[in-house]
């Protein structure tokens, strides 16, 4: 299949760009290389991926309608993994349009041009942060999302609104996968555990928000790059599926697990809870498991690990 992927120079896109191309597929990727992280990760996340072959990197704006129908050309694409987005929670609030920009009209022109071309499938990265601070556990698909917390969140769901009119005004097949905190190596630099690694590692205060007890269900990027796969192969109708790791982490677990892994302990900085951070997130997997055969693998003790040998390598090779 020949596969757009935005978002491609990311995180978790130049993960699931690589397993792709794994499997032979011809992948086209979408990224806007834009400074939210330092930018030199995501060259080097695209570099990484021009040494196949069978990829084309293309650099654009989501926002410009004109560079997505210039990526898209006369027919499109087989299949679309649309994962491009401004990420986080905590950034959402200082600059809301500037999410409501790329993360919903955004994903319209994507839509826009695949409606154009007649092309029919569409695998989506949404976000556990829809379930605002829904306190009901496990998360199901089935849950009530009225009441998102960050314009982040909101713009998310918004999104899945918008894939369910597409495919209801003109039959492309939809999945919208949340995912719940994806983490492992290359993960954001924003994200907790990278920052937390990286401050315990140097003997630095690490700030803890609240009493310790918000949980999340983290995620390790090699499931969350499984569970895209099989949203490829499977598409079909409209649907909404949770990818997580299956029990959440209280913020105190996570940083015994880091200190375990690092082999130092942490210098806490006790603060006040963030705005729109939510007390938990905690992933229901049985549509997971029945629509996508999904499980997740790795544990968090496990995947901490692989993240902070990843982590030391990288510090070795800039030494
Ligand atoms: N990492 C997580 O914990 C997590 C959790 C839930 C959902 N998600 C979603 O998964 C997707 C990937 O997240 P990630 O962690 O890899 O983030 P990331 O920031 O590493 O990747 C997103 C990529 O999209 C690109 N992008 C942003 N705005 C763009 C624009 N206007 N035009 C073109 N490209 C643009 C960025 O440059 C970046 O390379 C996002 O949609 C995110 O909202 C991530």
């Amino acid at each position: 299949m020949r596969i757009l992927v935005t978002g491609s120079a990311g995180f978790v896109g130049s993960n699931v760009a690589r397993a792709l191309l794994a499997r032979f597929h011809e992948v086209v990727g979408f990224d806007d290389f834009n400074d939210f992280y330092p930018p030199a990760i995501k060259r080097a996340n695209a570099a990484a991926l021009a040494a196949n072959p069978k990829f084309t990197q293309l650099e654009g704006d989501l926002r410009r309608a004109a560079d997505v129908e210039a990526a898209f050309g006369d027919k499109g694409f087989d299949l679309v993994c649309h994962l491009a987005a401004r990420a986080g929670v905590r950034p959402s609030l200082e600059d809301p349009a500037l999410y409501v920009d790329v993360n919903v009209k955004g994903t319209v022109h994507v839509l826009e041009a695949m409606r154009k071309r007649g092309n029919r499938k569409l695998v989506f990265a949404s976000s556990s942060s829809v379930y605002g601070g829904n306190t009901w556990v496990p998360f199901s698909e089935k849950d009530p999302v009225e009441n998102p917390w960050s314009p982040y969140a909101a713009s998310k769901r918004a999104a899945e609104l918008m894939l369910n009119v597409y495919h209801h005004l003109h039959n492309i097949d939809c999945f919208a996968l949340r995912f719940f905190t994806v983490y492992g190596p290359g993960q954001r630099p924003d994200l907790a555990v990278s920052k937390f690694v990286d401050l315990i590692e140097r003997g630095e205060e690490v700030p803890f928000f609240g009493d310790g007890s918000s949980g999340r269900d983290y995620t390790y990027i090699d499931d969350i790059v499984a569970g895209v796969l099989a949203a490829v192969d499977r598409v079909k109708g409209c649907e909404i599926i949770n990818l997580g790791g299956e029990r959440p982490i209280t913020l105190k677990e996570m940083v015994a697990v880091i200190e375990g892994a690092v082999g130092k302990s942490a210098k806490l900085k006790k603060l006040p809870p963030q705005p729109g951070d939510v007390p938990i997130t905690y992933a229901d997997l049985a549509k997971a498991r029945r629509l996508l055969d999904y499980t997740p693998k790795v544990s968090f003790a496990d995947g901490v690990r692989r993240y902070v040998a990843w982590y030391r390598e990288q510090k070795k090779a800039k030494a």
